[in-house]
């Protein structure tokens, strides 16, 4: 039996603080698309940490903690968070695994990545830099190295022709100003190549045997998502998206397991919403509203530092992500970051050249989309310590049972805190 917990945003609405939260309850925690652009972020004894490839259930001691094949691996990233889980107490040697046909992030990737970013020049997508899009691009146009390649003889030869292929490519862009890459590509292989050596110590399994022999065996698997569904490579906001499947679908190519197998897919929300990076984002707000909201949700990326964009949430997409993943339970976050507010909105429609529209178009950018509100009282309370749902402020039951009634989908926990138990069963 296989769960899932995934973004239904444009990423970062608390997806690793609820995947510690469940971690308990399963046997397996397995990471299924995206790869370092990802930061997600717990709270372990009080310590904050922040993961990028490994799953967010790697303190529960005696869970299995996968990286699966629809990953893309920087193994220089995964080095330096094992030496900080490490230092945590975490035995990673004894509860990491890792697909062997996980694709690599190469050092080049992440150069061609910056070259293709500095290319779009104002329409950048606002790419973490970290290699995602043109390492995905080598997995599907089949040039990509994975996680087994590393203990094959050839595999040197193999990094060096695919090196010179993306040399020959990063020489067939010309910018405006002086852009060089030779000095970070070396910087970055040696790094890399030291890092590749020590992967070869890992636990590389057979990824989809591996997990299936334990869904075989009656244990518990909780999929974990990256990024958010706004982000999905078809059906977020192209080309405004990260590179992968992002939703539920990517379960099943990212680890080689059924969709009969999948029972519950669990939505995370924020209770406003977020966006880094470029991108159309109708209900982003310009004023000191989201100002404020940025200021008391610390609404700083946690890959990248950059400030995110917020806005209220928005219904429509949200319906069309529930829509898309097959949402059994909806968790709503960062409800407390709404305390001080006096209103609140929920935006129910877009208006797009005067008329009203309840679906998510083909493309956001260009349209004069104008959401249409529904205005709420904000309930001015601290919802902080409270750990019972008969305790929310009554105001704050009306905003999410019209979220319920409006999606058709229950909002079925009350994140009110960054911390491991600051969550309120409805
Ligand atoms: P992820 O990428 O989806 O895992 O989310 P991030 O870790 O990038 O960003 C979510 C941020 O919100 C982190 O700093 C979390 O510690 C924090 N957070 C998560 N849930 C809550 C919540 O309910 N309340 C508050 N105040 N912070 C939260
Ligand atoms: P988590 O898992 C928020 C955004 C980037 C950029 C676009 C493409 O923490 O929610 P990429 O590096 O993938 O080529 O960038 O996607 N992005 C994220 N935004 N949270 C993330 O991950 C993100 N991963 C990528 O900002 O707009
Ligand atoms: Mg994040």
């Amino acid at each position: 039996m296989v769960d899932v917990i995934l973004g239904l945003q444009w990423g970062d609405e608390g997806k690793g603080k609820i995947v510690d939260y469940f971690a308990p309850n399963y046997d397996v925690i397995a990471r299924f698309q995206g790869g370092p652009n990802a930061g997600h972020t717990l709270y372990v004894e009080g310590k904050k940490v922040v993961l990028h490839q490994i799953p967010s259930g790697i303190f529960h001691k005696d869970k299995i903690n996968l990286i699966g094949n629809g990953v893309v691996l920087d193994v220089v990233t995964l080095m330096k968070e094992c030496a900080t889980v490490k230092a945590m107490g975490v035995d990673y040697k004894k509860n990491l695994y890792i697909s062997e046909r996980t694709h690599l992030i190469l050092p080049t990737h992440r150069a061609l990545d910056k070259a293709s970013e500095i290319s779009k020049g104002h329409d950048k997508i606002g790419s973490t830099l970290k290699g995602i899009g043109p390492t995905y691009m080598d997995k599907t146009g089949r040039n990509g190295l994975r996680v087994g390649d590393i203990l094959s003889k050839d595999f040197s030869a193999r990094y060096n022709n695919i090196k010179a292929k993306h040399q020959q490519l990063l020489d067939n862009y010309h910018f405006q100003e002086e852009v060089t890459f030779a000095e970070d590509i070396a910087a970055w292989e040696k790094e890399f190549l030291t890092a590749i050596e020590e992967l070869k110590t890992f636990n590389i399994v057979n990824g989809e045997y591996f997990i299936n022999d334990l869904i075989n065996k009656g244990k518990k698997v909780l999929a974990e998502g990256a990024q958010g569904s706004m982000l999905d490579v078809d059906f977020g906001t192209f080309p405004f998206v990260t590179s992968s499947n992002t939703i539920s679908a990517g379960v099943c190519t990212g680890l080689g397991i059924a969709p009969q197998k999948i029972k519950e897919v669990f939505g995370v929300s924020k209770a406003y919403c977020t966006r880094v990076g470029s991108g159309p984002f109708p209900t982003e707000l310009h004023d000191a509203t989201g100002e404020l909201i940025r200021k008391i949700g610390s609404e700083f990326g946690s890959t990248t530092g950059r400030p995110r964009r917020c806005g209220w949430i928005d219904l429509v997409s949200l319906q069309f992500a529930c829509m898309i993943n097959g949402v059994t339970q909806i968790i709503m976050t960062k409800t407390d970051i709404l305390d001080s507010l006096p209103e609140l909105k929920v935006c129910t429609a877009f208006n797009v050249d005067g008329k009203e529209e309840n679906c998510v178009p083909f493309q956001m950018h260009g349209l004069p989309i104008d959401p249409v509100y529904k205005s709420f009282e904000g309930w001015q309370t601290d919802i902080t310590a409270i750990d019972n749902y008969a305790a929310l402020p009554v105001k704050m039951k009306e905003y999410i049972n019209y979220i319920n009634t409006y999606l058709k989908v229950p909002v079925k926990y009350i994140s009110n805190g960054p911390g491991r138990d600051q969550i309120v069963v409805a």
